[in-house]
Formats: structure tokens, C-alpha cells, sequence
């Protein structure tokens, strides 16, 4: 498949059937996130693969809304980022979680990327503390997000490029 029509076919997907993702679309997913660029090659993200069903419930509660998909995913990855290491780690987590997504839709496994960085549980507590407390991280590890993994249980409509806001786009000559 071309990147454009990956690009085009890629929804996020929160409906996941009981069925494993096979080790080697797993082992691809994380191939392409360490192969993502990061700001003056820092490589400050490490990736957790989390399969235990017990820390996926807790991570679906790491925040009040948009994590519940969590609970029904086979696996997820939580990307952590050394803040120490890269004033970037925003940015360099947000890109390794864009080609994980990449590569989970070629390989027709669904993904969504829920956001932790910024949102707050239930209680108010910060869902990154949460979600650092959950994994026994340390306080100078930052996630932006967890990308839950899966079979699909739905199938959005994918896009087309005639759906696409030209408008958004703006030379100067
Ligand atoms: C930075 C970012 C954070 C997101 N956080 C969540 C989230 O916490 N929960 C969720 O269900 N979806 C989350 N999403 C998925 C978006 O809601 C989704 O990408 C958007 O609505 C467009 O839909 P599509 O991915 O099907 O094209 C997030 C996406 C991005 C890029």
C-alpha cells in the first residue's frame, strides 16, 4: 500500500475484537517508533508494552474521559520520554506515536492514541502522574500518550482526498 492511501485509510479505532495481534505486527509497530526522528537524535522516548489486562483497566482510568477504549485493547504502548534528556520530548513522543499509528494500519491493526499529558482523572489528579504511578516511572519520565492496540471491531469510513480542507494550505510566491 502507498503511505497517502495508509494515510487516507487510517481512523482511530476504540472497538477491538478478543483476538491477540500477532507478535511480528507488534514487533513492526515498535520497529517504526524507534525508527521515528527525534530532536538532535536524542532518542529520549522508551516504549512500555503493556499485554496485562489489570494495568490496561487501571490506564483507562488514568483520565476522566477518551481512555476507556484502553480496557478493550489486546495491548497498548505507553510512550515515555526523558525529560532530562530532551526539552523536545513532546514532540519526539508525538512523532514515534504517529508512525506506531502508521505502521499499525498498514499491518490492519487498530489503534487510537489516548492522550495523557495535559488531562486530569476523575478525582483532578494529573493523569500523567497516574499513569507514571501505574508503570513505577520516574517523575522526570513525561507521556504525552498510550497508543491502544487491536483487531478492529469497526471499521470508520476511510477518508478520501476530496475530503480534505484545501483551504488549510497557503503559499506565499
Ligand atoms: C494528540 C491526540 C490525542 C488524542 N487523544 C485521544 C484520547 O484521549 N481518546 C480518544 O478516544 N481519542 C484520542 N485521539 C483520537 C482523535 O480523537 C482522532 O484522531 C480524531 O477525532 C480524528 O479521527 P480519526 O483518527 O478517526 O481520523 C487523539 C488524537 C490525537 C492526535
Amino acid at each position: 500500500m502507498e503511505l497517502i492511501d495508509i494515510m487516507l485509510k487510517r481512523r482511530s479505532v476504540r472497538k477491538f475484537k478478543n483476538i491477540e495481534v500477532p507478535e511480528e505486527k507488534l514487533k513492526n509497530i515498535l520497529n517504526a517508533a524507534l525508527l521515528a526522528p527525534t530532536s538532535r537524535n536524542r532518542n529520549p522516548c522508551s516504549f512500555y508494552v503493556i499485554k496485562n489486562k489489570d494495568i490496561l483497566k487501571k490506564l483507562s482510568k488514568a483520565k476522566k474521559a477518551g481512555a476507556a477504549f484502553l480496557a478493550e485493547a489486546d495491548c497498548a504502548v505507553a510512550v515515555f520520554a526523558d525529560s532530562e534528556k530532551a526539552d523536545t520530548w513532546i514532540e519526539d513522543s508525538s512523532i514515534a506515536l504517529t508512525y506506531m499509528m502508521l505502521s499499525a494500519e498498514e499491518q490492519g491493526i487498530g489503534n487510537c492514541w489516548c492522550q495523557l499529558h495535559m488531562r486530569f482523572s476523575e478525582d483532578g489528579n494529573d493523569a500523567e502522574k497516574n499513569a507514571r504511578d501505574i508503570l513505577s516511572m520516574p517523575d522526570n519520565y513525561r507521556i504525552v500518550g498510550v497508543l491502544g492496540l487491536g483487531i478492529p471491531n469497526e471499521e470508520p469510513n476511510a477518508k478520501t482526498l476530496n475530503d480534505l480542507d484545501l483551504s488549510k494550505i497557503v503559499y506565499f510566491e
